[in-house]
């Protein structure tokens, strides 16, 4: 927990862990209001799944304004080069990337992180935020860390 410095974070890791453990059916839509609740930034979060088969990444549960892009091919915008990669992106400012989708335009910046299963993409986290530049080293971590105890739920 020592790498996580700023309270908000160590805080509101602590509550992840606390609901991954209680397993709540709904689990990841209660990590997405317990995210978006706690941390100013967070305007819209959902968790995006891989389905292998059609290469294309399926929608599942999120908080925050009802998005079109509910199926996503692997390789399109920030989400699809994720799911290539296996790699966490961060976007700080959305107007200056190109292969990116837009959500709506107070949308000003996004991070998106892998969730990886025995070394392979399962699904991702992604968040949006309607701050310009908000996000630094430690949402990368923390998410990171959220989405490392989550592998076992894909
Ligand atoms: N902006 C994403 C699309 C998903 S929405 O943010 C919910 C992208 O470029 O992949």
């Amino acid at each position: 927990m020592n790498s996580m410095t700023s309270p908000i974070f160590a805080v509101t890791f602590k509550k992840v862990s606390d609901l991954i453990s209680q397993n709540p059916e709904d689990l990841l839509f209660r990590i997405c209001e317990l995210l978006k609740k706690e941390v100013y930034h967070y305007d819209w979060v959902g968790f995006y799944i891989l389905d292998q088969e059609k290469k294309e990444l399926v929608l599942g549960p999120y908080v925050g304004k009802p998005t079109q892009h509910t199926n996503i091919a692997v390789g399109k915008g920030i989400c699809g080069q994720v799911a290539e990669s296996g790699r966490t992106m961060v976007v700080q400012d959305v107007t200056q990337v190109e292969n990116y989708i837009s959500c709506g335009l107070d949308v000003q910046s996004e991070i998106v992180v892998p969730v990886m299963k025995d070394g392979h993409f399962v699904a991702e986290l992604d968040i949006d935020s309607h701050s310009p530049a908000p996000f630094n080293d430690e949402d990368s971590k923390f998410l990171a860390r959220i989405c490392a105890q989550l592998a076992d739920r894909f």
